[in-house]
């Protein structure tokens, strides 16, 4: 296919490209050529950038640019502070940007819609902030909606990314959970958020009931929506605090604790209503150094409730920071 093109001598063509690609003239659907002297960058309309411009065939791409990081347009020195990842929920990136690059923050939104198709909203992530652990966002290129329906499984989440917590890198833990889930049982979702673990053992496990508890008022909201876009009939939302609510419930044969930072606190509270030999899969953030002593403290806390407690697996779910992991148990209580 035919296009303009700017003619640049091959040591000087990536800030050209660069700069063409921030400015939106670069044409993405046309394959950049070169020669042993020169790149011919084709371009959507004459530019002046004291290189000559021409007219010249050009194959069409075949592949999107994915890395994001190419469409940047960045000082060189700056360009290592780029984030390597991102979470994506449905049309939301999520991005974290480190202070070195956070003026350049809006750039990095755009080049990652750009770089994503399904991408229309980029978010800075300025931290998890507060008891709900929903996360502070701040949009910094695409739409302004907040709202977004997630795909997980061949299962749909909506929710609001700011007032409800979310995290899709837990997508494998939700399918190692819902795996283990035998017909009939009643499981109890201690911090259910917009319920991925409940709704995916509703729609593939059969259990007779799942209560899905959360204390955020909004995530109960959008459960009640995910329970009816799932069509699934057999989970039951409860609003407020776990350690309240789950005593009015009756004992479960499974109990999912995702509330890494605290679970802990809830550990006597779930044991309490947990079936003898029943499972309770439970979650926590820490140096792989404690492990042996948070079994321990875990064995003892069963003996107190009249227990004994099995460790039937566990999984080093995901990196949570250099020293930090995020580790799933899988505890069996006699
Ligand atoms: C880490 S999120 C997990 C959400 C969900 N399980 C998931 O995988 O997306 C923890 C959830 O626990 C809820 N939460 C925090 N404290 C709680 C409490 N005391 N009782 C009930 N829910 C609580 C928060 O609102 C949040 O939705």
């Amino acid at each position: 296919m035919k296009s303009l093109c700017v003619v640049v001598p091959k040591k000087k063509a990536e800030p050209v490209r660069q700069k063409l690609m921030s400015k939106g003239l670069l044409k993405k659907e046309l394959q950049i050529r070169s020669d042993s002297h020169n790149v011919y960058l084709p371009i959507t309309q004459r530019v002046d950038l004291c290189y000559p411009v021409e007219t010249m065939n050009f194959q069409e791409t075949k592949e999107q640019i994915k890395d994001y990081r190419l469409l940047v347009d960045l000082p060189d020195d700056l360009r290592r502070y780029l984030p390597s990842s991102y979470d994506v929920l449905g049309s939301i990136a999520i991005v974290k940007i480190s202070d070195e690059v956070l003026t350049h923050a809006s750039k990095i939104g755009k080049a990652i819609i750009a770089a994503q198709k399904a991408v229309s909203t980029v978010c800075i992530d300025v931290g998890v902030t507060d008891e709900f652990r929903t996360r502070g966002v701040k949009v910094v290129a695409g739409e302004k909606d907040l709202e977004t329906v997630h795909k997980e499984y061949g299962l749909v989440f909506k929710m609001d990314v700011s007032k409800v917590f979310f995290s899709p890198r837990l997508a494998t833990e939700r399918e190692t959970v819902a795996n283990q889930v035998c017909p009939d049982e009643t499981v109890i979702d201690m911090f259910a958020g917009v319920g991925p673990f409940s709704i995916m053992i509703a729609k593939t496990r059969a259990p007779r009931i799942v209560y899905a508890i959360d204390s955020n008022p909004d995530a109960i909201r959008y459960l009640e929506e995910n329970i009816e876009l799932n069509k699934v009939k057999t989970v039951k939302p409860v609003l407020g605090d776990a350690r309240e609510r789950i005593g009015d419930l009756e004992a479960a044969d499974r109990i999912i604790m995702n509330l890494p930072h605290s679970a802990n606190d809830f550990l006597p509270d779930a044991i309490r209503a947990l079936k003898p030999g029943g499972t309770i899969h439970f979650y926590e953030i820490m140096e792989d150094t404690e492990l042996d002593n948070r079994m321990d403290e875990m064995r003892s806390l069963a003996v107190k409730e009249g227990r004994v407690m099995k460790l039937l697996a566990r999984r080093n779910v995901k990196s949570y920071s250099p020293s930090l992991n995020f580790y799933a148990f899988d505890l069996s209580f006699l």
